[in-house]
């Protein structure tokens, strides 16, 4: 089932994010169902938080690598990469933004299996994307404040809305 994405400006985007006390059929069907609405969108991450429900779960699918996470911690950062992000939540926007280019991590899986694991590059770009949905935290938060007023201007005069137009690079 296709979930309704959030835009900026709705409140569960800004909300901390609850862990989840166990992984459930309740939950693997909504991690399903994320799958479907990211996929439909041709966007690479969705957390939780993005379709209205704070609870600690996202999804990836880099093309490569698909991965369902509950409960993420990052337990170690080392590196650094940047590039242009997009967020399925702030359509159009893109946020030049500085992450780890290596993490390890720790997390449940959708059967509730504790995994710990090393990742890096795409994969540990998104990952710290859709963390920071967790803890309420945005592409626009990475602005300068004086860009990021622009941004809220430009939002006002309607710049960013409506769908996506599909020629982002990286949409999570
Ligand atoms: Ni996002």
């Amino acid at each position: 089932m296709q979930l309704k994405i959030r835009l900026y400006g709705d409140p569960c985007l800004r909300a901390k994010s609850k862990p989840v006390k166990e992984v459930t059929s309740a939950e693997r069907m909504l991690i399903a169902s994320m799958f479907e609405t990211m996929r439909a969108q041709k966007g690479v991450g969705l957390a939780a938080a993005q379709v209205g429900i704070n609870e600690q779960i996202f999804v990836i699918d880099t093309g490569h690598d698909a991965l369902a996470v509950v409960n993420p911690r990052i337990l170690r950062r080392s590196g650094a990469q940047s590039g242009e992000e997009g967020c399925l939540s702030v359509p159009h926007l893109q946020v030049n933004v500085e992450r780890a280019k290596d993490l390890e991590v720790e997390f449940l899986d959708e059967d509730n299996n504790p995994v710990r694991a090393r990742i890096s590059g795409l994969l540990a770009k998104i990952f710290q994307h859709e963390n920071d949905h967790l803890q309420g935290k945005l592409i626009i938060d990475y602005l300068t404040a004086q860009e990021r007023r622009q941004v809220l201007k430009d939002m006002k005069d309607g710049v960013y809305m409506g769908e996506s137009n599909g020629h982002e690079d990286m949409r999570a």
